[in-house]
């Protein structure tokens, strides 16, 4: 193919980038991929005969490949290989050319790229994308930030390849700047919280349930055909039922407990600190995957410390009833957390973010997709300023309602010593958001008495200090 004849650009051929471009080639676009690593351009060539693609073996070829001004993706690692790419890049750009990073970048990367390139006369734009190498592959739900008019040039390619729910397709224009980047982030903060939510379940159920894998998976998978609908319930479900090839027990049991993280989940935490937005059940997984990695220090502890067991009489069809509803209610809970923390970014960082559109690109393709989102799209069309999901007239009446059973898992957890803090912290959220009252007026007096930072009262206007000694 002559020079100049292709449509997009991808930089970074590993297993995201090259998949997203086969799925660009599927609906009629053509890509030109490129990477540092020879070798993974060379697979992606042998791998693609069949695409209306190149791939370029030298960054200039790559770049006199594209239409002008050109729409350059880049999937590769967030951080300082992003800050070297555009570098390399830069000098063979022209005005107007759009680079648009696909990867889970922090924001304010996002935030300094924007505006060090706008100084070129060149566009850039931070697109969240997710679901993996299937979703990459056969429809991501894709979250983009940037200016409107960068959005408009690639938002036909976008909708042609992303997830599709009911015939709409799971992008739309999220915000300004890094608004896209921003609600990735905080989706995977909902992501670890589920993972962890589950993870919690599975614990109690297996160790206070005395439930087998194969019992699991058959719970799961009922769960997953209800109201819990979801990818992340219903891959747990497949993977209780996975054989190891090497041993041929149940290949979980063979799995190191043992979890790491690239960051996302953390960066979610540390920013709603700074928002002052409480965000729990996601804390709390945060540091459970930081727990877990501590593997030598917990066996240690194990010889020292001891807990308790529960020796309750147990129903089984109980528990797992409980156990059902209790996810459920700790599931709208992760979201109204997640989906507060993107309301006030919102306002703090000017987004623009529309819930609802949120709610609505996240029904399909991504890792936290679940029938759910359907009701928490429509309660924030409903209304849009919405303070907190918690009382939205569906969801309100739901917890008032799944809230017994959450409350039994609970106990049940913590009279057996089942750590479940993500359980627990979702709960706890509900009892403090629910209340007209909590005791820091006993948080105030402490602070004037031993620092005179003053408290309010309730009875009347203005600042008060009491001489308490
Ligand atoms: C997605 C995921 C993905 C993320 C992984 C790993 O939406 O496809 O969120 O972007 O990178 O889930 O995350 P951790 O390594 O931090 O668990």
């Amino acid at each position: 193919m002559a020079a100049q004849e292709f449509d997009y650009g991808m930089i970074g051929l590993g297993t995201m980038g090259r998949n997203l471009v086969y799925n660009m080639s599927d609906h009629g676009f053509f890509v030109a991929g490129y990477d540092k690593d020879p070798a993974k351009v060379d697979a992606f060539v042998k791998e693609s005969l069949y695409y209306s693609v190149l791939g370029a073996s030298t960054v200039e070829e790559f770049i006199a490949s594209l239409k002008t001004p050109r729409v350059i993706l880049m999937l590769v690692p967030a951080g300082p290989i992003v800050d070297s790419v555009i570098e390399e890049l830069k000098p063979l750009l022209s005005k107007d050319d759009l680079l648009i990073d696909c990867g889970n970048s922090h924001f304010t990367d996002t935030n300094r790229r924007i505006e060090r390139l706008a100084k070129e006369n060149l566009h850039f734009m931070g697109i969240g994308v997710s679901g993996g190498e299937s979703g990459a592959r056969r429809g991501p739900s894709i979250m983009p930030g940037g200016a409107k008019e960068a959005y408009a040039r690639v938002a036909p390619m976008l909708e042609a390849v992303s997830a599709k729910v009911n015939g709409e397709p799971c992008v739309a224009y999220l915000g300004s700047g890094s608004a896209g980047q921003y609600v990735k982030m905080v989706h995977n903060g909902i992501e670890y919280a589920l993972m962890q939510l589950i993870a919690e379940t599975y614990h109690l159920l297996k160790e206070h349930g005395e439930l087998n894998n194969s019992e699991l998976h058959d719970i799961f998978t009922k769960w997953n055909a209800g109201s819990l609908q979801s990818f992340l319930i219903e891959i747990t479900a497949e993977i209780f039922a996975k054989k190891d090839e090497l041993t041929g027990n149940d290949l979980v049991d063979m799995i190191l407990d043992s979890a790491s993280q690239k960051g996302t989940g953390m960066w979610t935490s540390q920013d709603a600190m700074s928002l002052h937005v409480p965000i729990t059940t996601i804390d709390a997984a945060v540091s459970m995957r930081d727990l877990s990695a501590n593997k030598k220090a917990r066996q240690a502890a194990e010889q020292k410390l001891h807990g308790k067991t529960n020796t309750e009489n147990l129903d089984k069809n109980i528990l797992i009833q409980q156990a059902e509803q209790a996810f459920h209610f700790a599931m709208i809970v992760t979201y109204a957390q997640g989906l507060s923390q993107l309301q006030k970014a919102s306002q703090e960082y000017n987004y623009g973010l529309n819930l609802a559109e949120v709610a609505k690109i996240w029904r399909g393709g991504c890792i936290i997709r679940a029938a759910l989102l359907e009701d928490i799209r429509a309660a924030f069309a409903k209304e849009p300023d919405l303070s907190n999901l918690l009382v939205s007239d569906i969801f309100a009446n739901q917890l008032n309602n799944l809230q017994e059973s959450i409350r039994a898992i609970v106990k049940t957890a913590v009279s057996s010593g089942v750590p479940m803090p993500a359980t627990v912290a979702a709960l706890t959220y509900f009892d403090a958001y629910r209340r007209g009252w909590l005791p820091a007026n006993l948080i105030q007096a402490q602070r004037d008495y031993f620092g005179a930072h003053t408290y309010q009262r309730t009875d009347r206007e203005g600042t008060f200090h009491t001489h308490w000694t």
